[in-house]
């Protein structure tokens, strides 16, 4: 892991990135209904270890389902998903997948941090509190390590200072900065954010894309929905294009912003894109 202090380095002169070896996610024709709309129409979709793909796409178009089968929060109901090789949520018995126990689906979620559009913050809790809380009762860490950690973790969201804070007093960049780092206290092999900027105010947004840039080079596999192009364009190996349950396309940024094969990703980022956005 990284421990370029953020934000005081550049990205030039900040360590190379780790060689990832974990964190793979395999996406294999993943179906999802809700009562009879089929929103996810078979999506197939590889990130390699410490890999970053960027899905975009209209509204409604599977976006959010598709991050939330990924931690089992919701159940596909055809396909399957792996990380590092293990099925997400199932076990295989006989030739059939059965779903894993509560208890093991919990275990198996600490592997993967969620980011959400709301924070989803504690708020009866401080800043230092909401990010040792998981290490400390989900996965038995000693509490004086889980606390110098979580310091650590803040510091690196650019929160050094402000760990005895409750969410309340905080804006909302510095809160989304505190989920962050909560995500991150688990060390978890994926992350995956879900338009983590979209309730920010104009202002805040940079502060937490600048902090999603930095893990973009430590290794960690990331999957962020977003409509953030130009962040998009930045951060991604992968853009993934999705509409109506279906990736469209996905290729490198440079393909899919400048040279998009299809004409339904054409005319979504004609739409989306500002004319003097730079591939
Ligand atoms: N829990 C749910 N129950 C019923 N319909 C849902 C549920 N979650 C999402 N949907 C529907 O599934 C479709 C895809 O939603 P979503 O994954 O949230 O899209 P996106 O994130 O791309 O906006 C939408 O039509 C939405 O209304
Ligand atoms: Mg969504």
């Amino acid at each position: 892991m990284s421990t370029a202090v953020f934000p005081a380095e550049s990205p030039t002169t900040a360590a190379p990135a780790a060689a990832a070896t974990r964190g793979h996610v395999e996406i294999t024709n993943v179906r999802k209904s809700f009562g009879g709309t089929e929103v996810l129409k078979g999506v197939s979709l590889t990130v390699p270890p410490g890999g970053v793909a960027v899905i975009v796409g209209p509204s409604g178009s599977g976006k959010s389902t598709l991050l939330r089968t990924i931690n089992h929060l919701e159940k596909v109901d055809g396909g399957y998903i792996t990380i590092d090789g293990q099925l997400v949520g199932y076990q295989v018995r006989g030739n059939k997948l059965h779903e894993l126990r509560e208890k093991d689906i919990l275990k198996q979620r600490t592997d993967i941090g969620m980011v959400f559009q709301n924070f989803n913050l504690f708020p009866h809790l401080t800043a230092l509190e909401n990010v040792t809380e998981a290490p400390v009762v989900a996965l038995h860490r000693n509490k004086a390590e889980a606390r110098k950690r979580g310091l650590e973790l803040l510091d690196r969201v650019g929160l050094k200072g402000r760990a005895d804070a409750y969410p309340r007093q905080l804006s909302g960049g510095q809160q989304q900065r505190v989920a962050i780092a909560r995500a991150l206290a688990l060390d978890p092999k994926i992350l995956l954010f879900d338009e983590p900027t979209s309730a920010l105010d104009p202002e805040l947004v940079n502060e937490v894309l600048d902090v999603i840039r930095e893990l973009a080079t430590s290794g960690t596999t990331l999957i962020i929905v977003t409509h953030e192009m130009g962040f998009a364009r930045d951060v991604a190996d992968t853009v993934v294009f999705m509409d109506q349950g279906q990736i469209v396309e996905q290729g490198s940024p440079q393909e899919i912003f400048a040279n998009p094969r299809e004409p339904r990703t054409r005319s979504f980022f004609s739409k989306v894109i500002e004319p003097a956005f730079n591939i």
